[in-house]
Formats: C-alpha cells, structure tokens, sequence
C-alpha cells in the first residue's frame, strides 16, 4: 500500500534527493563541509569529521547568535515566535528582533547571577516563553541547560540537579492547565530539600505564570520579571569551540541511573538545521507547530534549534489537545494557518477517538507537512491523520531518531521519498543504518534485526555526562564497530525500514521513554516489596503501557499495589505509573537467576500457549502461579 506521490511544492524533487545521497556518500567530508556552511561561524571548521570527541574540532561559533543574531538584518522584524495562550484571545507575537532583545535580558540576569560559561542552568518551566529564551540566554552565555522535563518528581529532578551539578534553576511559580495548577515551585522546592548536600544550587528565578504567590526562600529565590525588566537589552555572545556542550538532556536506558546525553554547539546545530530544512521541507512563511514539551529533545531540536537556526517562525501552545475544547488544536492550526504540523502517534491516536466530524469543522487547508515522531504509528492513525487532518494534500514525515541522534536520522523527505504508511522509510543524506542479527552480522536484503548506524553523523551526541564509560558500553560496545540504537526494525525489498520498537528494557509509553530499571528501583526502596520486575505491553492509547511483577515481604498486607504506585510516582513521576501491580510469590527465573522478561510479557498480554522453552527455568511451576494470577 502507497499514497499517491506528491510531488511539486516541495522544495526537492527526487532527483535533487538522490543527487544529496551521493554526493554524502562518495565524499562524506566535503559534503559535511557544504553542510557546516549553513551555520555562521566564528572561526571555520577546518576538518568535517568526528575527531572522537565531537565534530568540526576546530571551528567555533556561537549557537543564540546563529538562532537570532545572523537574523536580525533580513528578517528582524519578521515574527520568530508566536505563543498561544490556553484562551483563544490571548497571544504573545515576538519578532526576531523582540526575541533578540528577550534573550540578551534573561542572558544579562543569569550573568549578573554568577553564570559564565561551562556553568550548568537547569530549566524547569511549563510552556511559556521564557523556556525558548532560558536555552538561548545559556547558549549566548555558553552556560550548558540541562531542560528538566515538567512530569518529574522531586526525586527525579534532585537526582538530575546533582548530577548535572546545576548551580541556577529557573522555574515558575505554577503551570497551568485549565483551571488546574501544576505546583512547579513547589515541587522544585521539595527536590531542593531533599539531599541539599548532593547540590550545588544558588539561585531560583522564578517566573510568574500567574500572579498566585509561592514561598520564596530568602537569599536564593527571586521573582525573574522584574529582574528581565531591569535588564540591558544587548548582551555579548561567548565563542565557543564547536565541540563544547551546548546542552545535558537526562533520557532512559537500561540502567536505573538517568543519562546525561551531551551534545556539542557545532555538530548539533548543523544537525538540527540540516534536518529540519530537509524533512519539514523549510520554505519562507512557514508556520512551524512541533507540539513537544522543551523537556525533551524533539522540543530542543525542534521547538527551538532547528526551525530558529533556520529563520523560521515556530509556534508555542501552552494548553493540552483537548482543552477547553476537543477540538482546541485543530482550532490553533486553522487560527495561525500552521503549515508544518510535528506531533505523537499518542496524541494522533487520543485525537482519532474524538471521531473524523470535528477536525472538519476547521480550515485545516494551510498544512503542507504532517509529521510524527516518539513511537511507531499504526496503519490506522498513519491515514486518519493523513487523511482526516492533512487532507491528502500533505507530505507525511514519520520521523526515527533518539536523544541520542540529536535529530532525524530515518524519514521521507516532502517530494522526494514516496511514503509508505508507518514507514519511517530512508535515511536521510549522509545516515548509514544497519541490521544485525544476534551474533553481530551485518544483514543483507529485505530482512529484520537489530537497528545499528555505521560512521558519524554531525548530531551524535559526545558522552553521557560524568560517564563516558557508560556511553562506551551502552552505544560502541555492544556491536563493535558499529553505534547500537536500542531499537530492532524490518527493512523491505525497497529498503524501507520499519521500526519493531525497543531491543532493550525501555518502555515507551506515550513517547516517554522510560527504562524498566527505573520502576524496579524505585520499588526497590520501598520496605514492603523485596523484588519487582516491570515490563511493558501493548496498550491502545499509550503505545505501551507498564506491568508490574511484584514479590511482597507480607503477601497479606492490604495495601501493596498502592505504595507501589506510590514508590513510582514519587521516585520516577506520575508519567510512570503502572497499569497494573500483579503481586506474585516469585518471579520466573533461569537457573542462573536472570529474570525472564519475555515470560511474564506474554503472561501479562494474556498468552498461555507458546510460551516457549520453559526448561531452563529455576522453578517452572511458577508459570502457572502468574498465569492464575494474572489472568484470574
Ligand atoms: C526512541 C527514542 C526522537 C524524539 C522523541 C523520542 C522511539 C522514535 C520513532 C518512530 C518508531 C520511534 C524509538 C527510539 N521512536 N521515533 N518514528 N517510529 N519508534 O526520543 O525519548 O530518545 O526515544 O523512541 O524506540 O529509540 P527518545
């Protein structure tokens, strides 16, 4: 099954697609020179490889100044930001010029507050505008942001603040959500309290969502407004080696301890503005609407770097899909003629259930790219949103890439990749991706295996902070040679890739990724559980959700599955909570104690037959024991 090719408004025909792949693949450093131009550079990179720490090693620049600074002469007063509020009459419209004057305030404050560069400032905010400008005052100041997702628990971000050795936190007093607050200050202060000697926090600035008071401590927290008022509009930017940080993001993997992934100034940028020129097929006039937080990368790379680094005018909404209104996101498309539309299969598939009548009701007729990212979408939501949504006019961009990547790696590209439903199709330009089968061969052919990339590519991030052991033997180690992404994927006979999903314990729940180590450390913390396994399964809405297996000091206490969730949502965040505790007397095991995820997985979907080979199992009759339990 195909769409019809729509090719002709798109800036790249097929032929100007294939001419880029050969050119990135008989000569990948000219080409990643050609590449590196599109960013202004203080001094030029000589060389456009990866030295091993980073690319473009010699070359420095400055990231804010190539968000804004190189656009103020032709397209100052053009608008770089438009903010939507939750009420339909409340918008915020910022040129480049504005943005410009924003970010050197807030650079100048965090400045005037000890902030230099290699300084981490972490940024923990719901969506206003002072999370875009937070990023750029750090980049202009060389400072590191370390965005600290609003989901959190204050476990959570107190284990991100010490890792990061954080010196300065902004933050907002509440988030809103219809009538509801979201207690960001509050729930900062907790983190805060919690193990003081691990952190190295001095200063809170506190931005007012509303104009509710929150406790300020003395000698630490200050309101941010009236500092920004007070604070010269122009702030000189800091040059910077292409290979220093320019931002920590903490993401999931198959260890309990989050993940400082780092990425460089030089690489990264090149990669976000390459990307989302390529992919969202970039033009003048664009209205670029990427609907994820800032606390994950999708909003670093495209939120802020990309369509900023590449002159565009990017969209903030501050309210969920359905509020106040279930059509309230199809109304913020038809209000600022959004053209380039990047969402989630998870909210897709929330939309969907709202049936085909309501999106109809809105001029949806400005979008030219549709696209998805986080998690594999079905065939289902793939044609309603193409259809139902874009009309059939559109361009489907279902993008793959990781933290880790930086930006997209694997996608249609508008005019030039004929899409095929729920394939994540090409690689870009310049992106060599492999399969392998358990033992580490490179597979040929239409086949499926393990999802590796072969060489470098600009965006790749440079270590986990304070570990690079760790980034050694999660990504290079575990099939030499070549960079491991975690996911497993078929490739067809046209080499399309289709992405199967995690090769590892990391669960995906609405795009969130979160590792299984995480939920069973969390639980190993609490006193009434002395073993716990947590696994994920499918699940309608969320893509997957979690299973947990948990073995109890006393099976008879009443109220197990409660302080479980409650262990997770304090430790993790309510993002994690489980679909269901099953407390069992033992989980399955080998005969060397390793536990035996595939089992209880197939348990949990509720299969009783094929559960494959049960001999080495330390004790095989508790197979039947979980499957009472868990299927009643
Ligand atoms: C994991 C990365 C990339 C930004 C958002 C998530 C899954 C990502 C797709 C896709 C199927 C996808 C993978 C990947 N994933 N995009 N188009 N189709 N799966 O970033 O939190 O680092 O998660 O998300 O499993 O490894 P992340």
């Amino acid at each position: 099954m195909s769409t019809p090719f729509r090719s002709g408004a798109f800036r790249l025909s097929p032929s100007d697609y294939s001419a880029l792949t050969d050119a990135a693949q008989q000569n990948p450093e000219v080409y990643w020179q050609n590449q590196s131009t599109r960013l202004d550079w203080i001094r030029s990179p000589s060389s456009a490889q990866d030295t091993g720490n980073g690319w473009f090693a010699d070359g420095t620049l400055n990231a804010s100044v190539n968000c804004l600074d190189r656009h103020l002469e032709s397209r100052g007063e053009q608008i770089g930001l438009i903010w939507q509020a939750e009420e339909a009459d409340h918008v915020v419209r910022l040129t480049y010029r504005d943005l410009h004057a924003r970010v050197c305030q807030m650079a100048n404050v965090l400045r005037d507050h000890g902030i230099s560069r290699g300084d981490r400032v972490a940024i923990h905010l719901p969506t206003v505008i002072e999370g875009v400008v937070g990023m750029l005052a750090c980049a202009r100041l060389g400072a590191i942001h370390v965005v600290l997702f609003g989901g959190f628990s204050p476990e959570a971000i107190a284990d991100r603040l010490a890792d990061s050795g954080a010196t300065l936190v902004i933050t907002a007093n509440v988030g809103r959500r219809g009538a509801k607050r979201i207690p960001f200050k509050t729930t900062m202060d907790s983190a805060l309290s919690l193990r003081p000697e691990t952190l190295s926090v001095r200063s809170v600035l506190v931005v007012s969502v509303t104009d509710e008071p929150v406790p300020m401590q003395a000698g630490r927290d200050e309101l941010l407004t009236p500092l920004l008022e007070k604070a010269e509009t122009s702030c000189p930017a800091e040059t910077m080696a292409s290979t220093d940080p320019l931002f920590l993001l903490y993401t999931s993997g198959s260890t309990g301890k989050p993940k400082g992934i780092v990425h460089g100034t030089g690489g990264y940028l090149t990669w976000a503005s390459y990307t989302h020129e390529l992919v969202f097929d970039h033009q003048k006039g664009d209205v670029f609407w990427c609907t994820a937080d800032i606390g994950w990368i999708t909003g670093h790379s495209y939120v802020v770097y990309g369509p900023l680094s590449n002159g565009g005018t990017i969209l903030l909404f501050e309210g969920m899909p359905s509020h106040p209104t279930p059509g309230r996101w199809w109304e913020v498309i038809q209000s600022h003629k959004v053209t380039t539309f990047y969402t989630s299969p998870t909210a897709i598939r929330a939309l969907m259930r709202e049936g085909n009548d309501l999106p109809r009701q809105y001029d949806l007729t400005s979008l030219r790219v549709l696209g998805t990212v986080g998690e594999p979408i079905s065939q289902e939501a793939w044609s309603w949103f193409d259809d139902v949504i874009g009309g059939g006019r559109c361009a489907f961009v279902d993008t793959w890439w990781q933290t880790e990547s930086g930006g997209i790696m694997i996608s249609p590209v508008p005019g030039a990749v004929k899409e095929k439903p729920a394939s994540a199709t090409l690689p870009l330009p310049g992106v060599h991706p492999v399969l392998l089968d358990d033992k580490g061969q490179v597979l040929d052919g239409a086949t499926e295996g393990v999802l590796c990339l072969d060489g470098s590519w600009p965006g790749r991030a440079l270590t986990i902070w304070n570990d690079d052991a760790l980034f050694q033997t999660t990504y290079l180690r575990p099939y030499p040679g070549h960079y491991f992404t975690g996911d497993g994927a078929r490739r067809d006979e046209d080499g399309y890739y289709w992405i199967t999903g995690r090769v590892d314990d990391v669960i995906n729940v609405s795009g969130h990724r979160i590792g299984s180590a995480e939920i069973e450390d969390a639980l190993a913390a609490e006193h009434a559980i002395v073993e716990s396994a947590a696994i994920g399964i499918p699940h309608d809405l969320k893509g997957q959700g979690i299973i947990v297996y948990a073995v109890a000091r006393d099976p008879s206490h009443p109220e197990l599955e409660m302080l479980a969730v409650r262990a997770i949502t304090a430790k993790v965040g309510r993002y994690a909570v489980p679909e269901k505790v099953y407390i069992v007397p033992d989980l399955p095991k080998t005969r060397s104690g390793k536990n035996v995820r595939r089992l209880m997985r197939k348990i949990a979907c509720g299969e009783t037959d094929g559960l494959g080979d049960l001999s080495t199992l330390a004790d095989p009759e508790i197979v039947d024991v979980l499957i009472r339990i868990v299927q009643g």
